[in-house]
């Protein structure tokens, strides 16, 4: 047996669960699929136990599954929410359970039952694909094309699929990950057959590689179907509906990351390649980078919003986009090198900002129209009478010397943010964003960073990452 296989043998055993806990799982299922159907009748409702658990493909760290309420599809999608709730509600009450509100595409329960965690989704029952009203739909209709395809040896493929992707966290389809689902690791693993497979089979994929299992696209439609998924660096076409791509949460850089670590691992099967490793920047490295890189590293640090992680981090993110956008309008002159952002979810928020332009002088030279443009001109002359210097004419433009309003870009950003907060959303800053800095900013700079770093883990493993992308 090659090194590769008896590695992943050794792998499976470590990520296995125990004959107890799935037992314990799937009591649970049964259980909860009784309960479930007898508080869905009253709305002409009926359950289903979907996702990893009706595979056995899900992993033992993530104690959970997935229960879907499928109700008549001529119910208004509002008392579809209304229902769905109840229902779930019910179902904790007779299970003795406790449950928190979770958001997808419909408000949705996710129970805890001892230390098992049940997601109850309400969706519509349809009979064809094409009737679909929200994607939540297409669930059942996923779990019975993987009962059909999804071989049973293949069930532990899957498995060592989804922890590889957890290691290096690229495992889930939110926000956050912009990574691989369950439903696409079970697809990957049906196409090409094992693990080992698919990573061999992913170093030759090309941007937009095209994956249809079912064959409802011909060759030469391919150019088009790469128009319809424009950006999508990954096509996977859904087996239960042509018009979706599977893979389409996956982000560019993430595609690339896959076939980064899909190579190392094949070059060098072992601990190390498969689980990934966590790395720290410590703040005496952090400081010796930036002076080496010869850039000012600026933070800013607040607490974010109290909301779910689906909408905080694409906010997070274009929250950073606006800053560089501010600190680039060009009459400030100053330049972004770098940018990212980090959250803990809970009380912290950064953005970082390097900049290749941090330090502009004090004065600034404001160059004006051609001097033979006769109406600009003086429309410029009168506007600079307070000038520092000037108006004169440098080769064919008049030309002033002005006090800098703005000199280092910490300036800048702090005025710009402390504006109040219909200002901050007229920016383009997302909403929640806006309204968690009207509470309250820091902007942290050299020490105040190190000092962050050696009171938090997180933060010197962000730091890390930011400085060393492959
Ligand atoms: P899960 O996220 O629980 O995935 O969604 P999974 O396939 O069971 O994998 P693991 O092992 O738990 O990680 C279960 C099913 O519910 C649907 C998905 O399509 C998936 O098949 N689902 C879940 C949604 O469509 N939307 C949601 O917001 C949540
Ligand atoms: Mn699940
Ligand atoms: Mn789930």
């Amino acid at each position: 047996m090659g090194n590769l296989r008896k590695f992943l043998k050794k792998i499976l055993k470590e990520i296995l669960p125990d004959k107890k806990t799935e037992r314990e799982l799937k009591s649970l299922a049964k259980k909860v699929l009784r309960v479930a159907n007898k508080k869905a009748k009253k709305y002409k409702a009926k359950a289903m136990i979907v996702g990893s658990i009706t595979r056995d493909t899900w992993l033992p760290d993530k104690k959970e599954f997935d229960i879907f309420i499928l109700f008549p599809k001529d119910l208004p999608i509002a008392k579809l929410e209304e229902y769905g709730l109840k229902v779930g509600k019910e179902i904790v009450k007779e299970l003795k359970g406790t449950f928190t509100l979770k958001y997808a595409q419909h408000p949705y329960l996710s129970a805890k039952v001892n230390d098992i965690e049940i997601d109850i989704v309400p969706c519509y029952n349809i009979k064809n694909i094409a009737e679909f009203k929200s994607p939540v739909d297409r669930t059942p209709f996923h779990v019975k094309y993987l009962e059909k395809h999804l071989k049973k040896n293949q069930a532990n493929e899957v498995r060592i699929l989804k922890k590889f992707l957890k290691s290096h966290n690229l495992y889930g389809a939110d926000a956050k990950t912009e990574g691989f689902s369950g439903y696409l690791c079970e697809l990957l693993i049906i196409k090409y057959k094992t693990f080992e497979n698919l990573l061999k089979a992913s170093l030759n994929w090309k941007i937009q590689e095209i994956i249809d299992l079912e064959n409802y696209y011909k060759k030469t439609e391919y150019q088009n179907l790469k128009k319809i998924f424009k950006g999508q660096p990954l096509i996977v076409i859904d087996p239960t509906d042509k018009e979706r791509n599977v893979a389409a949460a996956l982000s560019i850089k993430n595609f690339f990351k896959f076939k980064k670590i899909a190579k190392d691992f094949l070059e060098n099967p072992c601990e190390k390649t498969f689980y990934g490793t966590k790395n720290y920047l410590t703040d005496f490295e952090f400081t010796n980078l930036r002076i080496k890189r010869g850039t000012q590293i600026l933070m800013i640090k607040f607490v974010p919003p109290k909301v779910v992680p689906d909408i905080l981090w694409p906010q997070l993110r274009k929250f950073a986009e606006r800053l560089e956008g501010i600190l680039e309008e060009r009459k400030y002159e100053f330049k972004v090198y770098g940018k990212d952002v980090y959250t803990d979810e809970n009380e912290l928020a950064i953005v970082l900002i390097e900049m290749e332009v941090y330090s502009l002088p004090n004065i600034q030279k404001i160059v004006g129209p051609y001097v033979f443009d006769e109406k600009n001109s003086k429309a410029f002359l009168d506007a600079h009478k307070d000038a520092l210097i000037g108006p004169y004419v440098e080769d064919d433009r008049w030309v002033v010397e002005v006090e800098r309003k703005f000199k280092k870009a910490k300036e800048k950003i702090s005025d710009s943010l402390k504006k109040p907060v219909e200002i901050l959303k007229a920016k383009g800053i997302p909403n929640y964003i806006a309204e968690a800095l009207s509470k309250g900013f820091e902007i942290l700079e050299g020490e105040q960073i190190e000092k962050l770093i050696k009171e938090r883990k997180d933060v010197s493993e962000f730091l890390y990452n930011y400085f060393f992308k492959e």
